[in-house]
């Protein structure tokens, strides 16, 4: 099937680690048509191995470093990628993690603030960037990465992280009631648990099949699961589709 993302040029941030969503999702990009796929990360040297593994697929691709909570970095991350590939037509929110672990019964709210920076000002500094772009352009598509802990409360229950990502949700859904009308849509994807570096320690895998008993289908999500939705709202396939967040938990959240 033709995903229409022929010519296209996508800008994926949190594309360096090497085991998460954010590399799975650009190689997807590249190899399903994009001319180009930028990529960043706070983690640099990661970023170039994920942009050498998308020219190694015959796709042009920069890496660049940012910490995607600061304004100044994200100014001049999007102003490299539009000096070298003169437009950005895809959007991917991928950076984000669990910043603090403290519940609620004893965060400060300066406790919150690192979730809240990680997770939720840095689709707003990224969007703030990109959109005039792709207004310009009349033309656009964001997809950003929630997360079931928003709806699956064992997963998210008292810590700010979930919070963070419940603003993902609204601000995805204020952005694609925004922008309709300028040809941008803006969706998000939210995943269940799956074996990458936001999961903590060595035993990514046996971790998240533990978590996975409580999940329908029996098992967590794979980096493709996210890739593959992700591929989806990114493309022409889901032209008529915007503010909607979609669930890819096995089954875990069923509305
Ligand atoms: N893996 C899961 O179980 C799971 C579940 C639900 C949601 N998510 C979300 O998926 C997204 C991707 O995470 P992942 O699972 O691939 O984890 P990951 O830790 O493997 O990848 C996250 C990447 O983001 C980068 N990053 C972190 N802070 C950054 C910053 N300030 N600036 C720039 N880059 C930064 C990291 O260096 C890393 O490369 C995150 O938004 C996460 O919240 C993950």
């Amino acid at each position: 099937m033709d995903l229409g993302l022929k010519g296209k040029v996508a800008l994926v941030t949190g594309a360096g680690s090497q085991i998460g969503f954010g590399k799975e999702i650009a190689l997807l990009l590249a190899k399903e048509g994009c001319d180009a796929v930028a990529v960043t990360d706070i983690n640099i040297d990661d970023a170039k191995l994920t942009a050498e593994a998308i020219k190694k697929l015959g796709k042009k691709s920069i890496a660049v470093k940012a910490d995607i909570t600061r304004q100044a970095d994200v100014a001049a991350l999007v102003k490299k990628v539009i000096d070298e590939y003169k437009k950005i037509d895809i959007l991917c929110n991928v950076a984000g993690g669990i910043a603090n672990r403290v519940q609620y019964d004893k965060a400060k709210p300066e406790d919150w603030d690192k979730d809240i920076h990680l997770n939720l000002h840095s689709i707003l500094l990224t969007c703030q960037a990109v959109l005039p772009y792709m207004r310009e352009k009349k033309s656009g598509a964001i997809v950003n990465i929630g997360s079931g802990s928003t709806r699956m409360y064992e997963h998210g229950a008292g810590n700010a992280y979930a919070l963070a990502k419940s603003g993902v949700d609204t601000f995805t859904k204020q952005v694609a009631f925004n922008e309709a009308k300028n040809g941008i849509r803006c969706n998000c994807v939210a995943p269940g648990p799956a074996p990458t570096n936001f999961i903590p320690g060595p035993d990514k895998k046996g971790l998240v099949e533990m978590l996975a008993k409580t999940i329908p289908m029996g098992r967590g999500a794979t980096q493709a699961d996210i890739a593959n939705a992700t591929a989806f709202f990114a493309s022409d396939l889901s032209g008529y589709v915007t503010g909607q967040i979609l669930h890819v938990s096995g089954g875990s959240v069923l509305d």
